[in-house]
């Protein structure tokens, strides 16, 4: 059993096959985090609740006396504000007298197989109730008469725990959550490095590693979404520890919204890590009997290094968080227009790119933005979501039925959370844009955000949507979102509400998504936010696949996909290749074939030649889709640590076939290169498809991969195949 009540230490003990995580109920109640690392037996750890004996001025519970244990010290299990805990608070209720101290104690628990669902929100689910148990921790807070429910579900083949949190208003009066975090963990040391995810839009998640140091340090996102700027993502791995070595743990939020994921060093030199929704652009009142729900959070342990970490969260977000039809079907093979022709389209251009796409082996012809209102521009039209009948004369069906007779599928673009102030709806409907009282809104890309916290305007956008959608064959939806919030708010909330906004807009966004892929199964969604600004696990929930990045240069995409892959699968990482002309289609091809592989270019323009790499590396692409869908991938040589060449290699789960990549970005003196492959048999022998040679694992993954003379050049790239033999 992955849970255990030990009665005679009073602990729990949460095992994955390779970790162990042990949560204590100490005197007066208190919950203490007694362990999470590395699998051990034993379900106590002795000496963690006294960490300081003598620090100064750290204040002692008044029942239990000063003999060494304070709140102040202690490896708390979800730290509260003003009780003598000083370090962040994962929790701050303002009760009705108007103060926010907040103190809970252990009250019960409950332990279950399988998982349940959070109300509203997405989260990871299991795909039967064997795969996972979950334990409910009880406590409350006597005075303000919260209660508070710690879920833990432990996903013990996976070595994930996943955490989230409910407070109910169990007293007669209101109060108000200042902050909810998903997650609080204390570990009793400071020796490890925080890797975070940092860019902008056309460089999203460039990895940034730096020791901890004594005080807080962290990400966060005050931008409305889970951002370019940050992704709801960080890692805490011991100083040292590198892709195959080391003691590596993995946060990541299920979260789209504003978030905040932190470490703080305290005097004793341990670490409190807090993630959740970012506390300074939050408040939520609770009535009585009312409760809020934290969205989930993600952990992974891994004593193998930061490459098994990423394995971890790929293998668990291709098994319990992407879900629908294509989790597993095979998904179409995609051309996008946005690249080729941007709003300067007709039906006889789309049609003439579906006709040579077809040639190419292309399944799907996705229309992007432009298509609906009085849209030419990116200044008018959004809301207005029905067919702009003087591009597309006859409408969306006549242009499906040309495009279907092609021999492809048609997929559509939306930003369902935007209005153009230039737009029917808007003049309609002028109250429906996020704002706030007295102050003209800002306008990002000439837009402006429409009121998802509203039932009334999501049901307008839902309606509009669905008869498109429900008229016809469209088998593809793109869901774009291009710009931050400001002017946060919402005509229909009053005052002492105002702060849920950002949250009732993520819950209304996953409401209207939620109805949309409930309703259409079967359409392929792909999530998108100015390229990769919204690349989250929630979004995982909604959309098998994110669009990355509208950086589709093959070398800056290099680092844009390391970064990617910390924690999310190639199976979401949308990659395409298009015109972009630094290096040629072979190197375009094997750099995108990391991810969902697509095209976003002009098929009529191509050369006798270009296409004939194209054709090529689209039948390599079906050859290896379980590949790179299912495969589990290791970082060999990374653009973050070598100017020079990055390389990555995907292995089927049996190990009985890898691809190996290499791209070189910039010449070296020399060019002998030697790539050693990783994650294979050593007693077998594998050969390479392309020369006939049989080596052993073993060969390849100490002496490696000798490819002196082959891609050398910069912009150049090999693609290597071996098969087990
Ligand atoms: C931003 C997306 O990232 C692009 O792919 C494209 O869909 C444009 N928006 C359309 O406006």
């Amino acid at each position: 059993m992955p849970i255990h009540f030990s009665e005679k230490d009073k602990t729990f003990k949460l095992d994955t096959n390779n970790s162990s995580y042990i949560i204590a109920v100490y005197e007066e109640n208190y919950l203490l985090n007694l362990y999470y690392g590395a699998f051990i037996p034993d379900s106590f750890v002795p000496n963690r609740a006294m960490r300081t004996p003598n620090a100064s001025f750290s204040p002692a519970n008044p029942v239990i006396g000063e003999h060494g244990f304070s709140p102040d010290t202690a490896p708390i299990e979800y730290g509260t504000s003003g009780a003598g805990d000083f370090r962040i608070a994962a929790l701050e209720i303002e009760n009705s007298n108007g103060d926010s101290v907040t103190d809970i104690r252990y009250t019960g628990y409950k332990i279950y197989d399988g998982k349940k669902e959070i109300p509203k929100m997405p989260s990871s689910y299991v795909n039967s109730d064997s795969e996972a148990q979950t334990l409910e921790i009880y406590a409350e807070d006597s005075v303000t008469g919260a209660q508070v429910t710690l879920y833990y579900t432990v996903f013990q083949k996976y070595d994930v725990i996943t955490r989230r949190v409910r407070v109910t208003n169990g007293s007669m009066k209101k109060m108000r959550l200042e902050r909810a975090m998903s997650l609080c963990l204390d570990l009793p040391d400071m020796d490890y490095d925080l890797i975070s995810l940092y860019g902008c839009h056309a460089k999203e998640r460039n990895i940034e590693r730096r020791p901890l140091a004594h005080g807080i340090q962290g990400v966060e996102s005050r931008r409305g979404s889970s951002s370019h700027n940050q992704n709801p993502f960080i890692a805490l791995a011991k100083s040292g520890a590198d892709e195959d070595r080391g003691e590596v743990y993995g946060f990541n939020l299920v979260y789209s919204g504003n978030f905040s994921a932190l470490a703080e060093c305290d005097f004793n030199c341990t670490t409190r890590v807090v993630m959740g929704i970012e506390p300074q652009t939050f408040s939520w009142e609770l009535k009585s009997g009312e409760y809020f729900d934290t969205p989930e959070a993600v952990m992974v342990f891994t004593a193998q290094g930061i490459g098994e970490m990423s394995r971890i969260f790929h293998r668990f977000y291709n098994n319990n968080l992407i879900r629908g039809r294509y989790k597993t079907e095979k998904r179409p093979l995609l051309i996008n227009s946005w690249e080729a022709a941007y709003f300067d389209f007709d039906a006889d251009k789309l049609v003439a790119f579906a006709k040579e796409a077809k040639k190419l082996g292309v399944e799907l012809l996705v229309m992007d933005d432009g298509w609906f209102g009085k849209r030419n521009d990116d200044t008018s039209s959004l809301g207005d979501w029905f067919v702009n009948e003087e591009k597309l004369p006859g409408g969306l069906s006549k242009l499906i039925e040309r495009v279907n007779a092609e021999g492809l599928k048609f997929g559509i673009w939306y930003e369902p959370e935007m209005i153009s102030p230039d737009s029917e709806l808007f003049r309609a409907h002028p109250d429906w844009c996020v704002r706030v009282e007295g102050r003209e809104p800002m306008l990002g890309r000439n837009q402006y955000v429409i009121d998802m916290s509203r039932e009334d305007v999501r049901n307008n956008i839902w309606e509009q949507m669905y008869n498109v959608l429900s008229q016809n064959n469209i088998e593809y939806l793109k869901w774009d979102f291009n710009r931050n919030i400001t002017d946060a708010g919402s005509a229909l909330l009053p005052p002492e509400r105002k702060k849920e906004f950002f949250h009732r807009f993520v819950l209304g966004t996953y409401d209207l998504m939620n109805r949309l892929v409930t309703t259409f199964p079967n359409i392929l969604f792909e999530n998108c936010s100015g390229g990769g600004g919204r690349f989250d696990p929630a979004m995982l929930c909604y959309s098998p696949q994110i669009w990355a990045s509208d950086n589709t240069d093959p070398i800056e995409r290099l680092y844009i996909q390391f970064g990617t892959s910390m924690c999310y699968p190639a199976s979401a990482m949308g990659a395409h290749v298009s015109a972009s002309n630094r290096t040629g289609y072979d190197t375009k091809c094997n750099v995108a074939r990391w991810g969902t592989f697509g095209l976003e270019l002009d098929p009529t323009k191509l050369t006798e030649n270009e296409a004939d790499i194209i054709r090529r590396q689209i039948k390599e692409y079906h050859r290896n889709y379980e590949l790179v869908n299912r495969g589990d991938l290791y970082r060999l040589v990374s653009p973050f640590e070598n100017p020079y060449r990055a390389a990555w290699q995907l292995v089927l789960p049996d190990k009985s076939r890898t691809m190996v990549t290499l791209v070189t970005m910039r010449e070296e003196c020399h060019q002998h290169l030697i790539v050693r492959l990783r994650g294979l048999e050593p007693n077998a022998y594998y050969k390479n498809e392309q020369t006939g040679e049989v080596l052993s694992g073993a060969l390849l993954m100490n002496a490696g991969l000798t490819l002196t003379n082959t891609a050398g050049y910069t912009g150049e790239s090999v693609a290597i195949y071996f098969e087990r033999v």
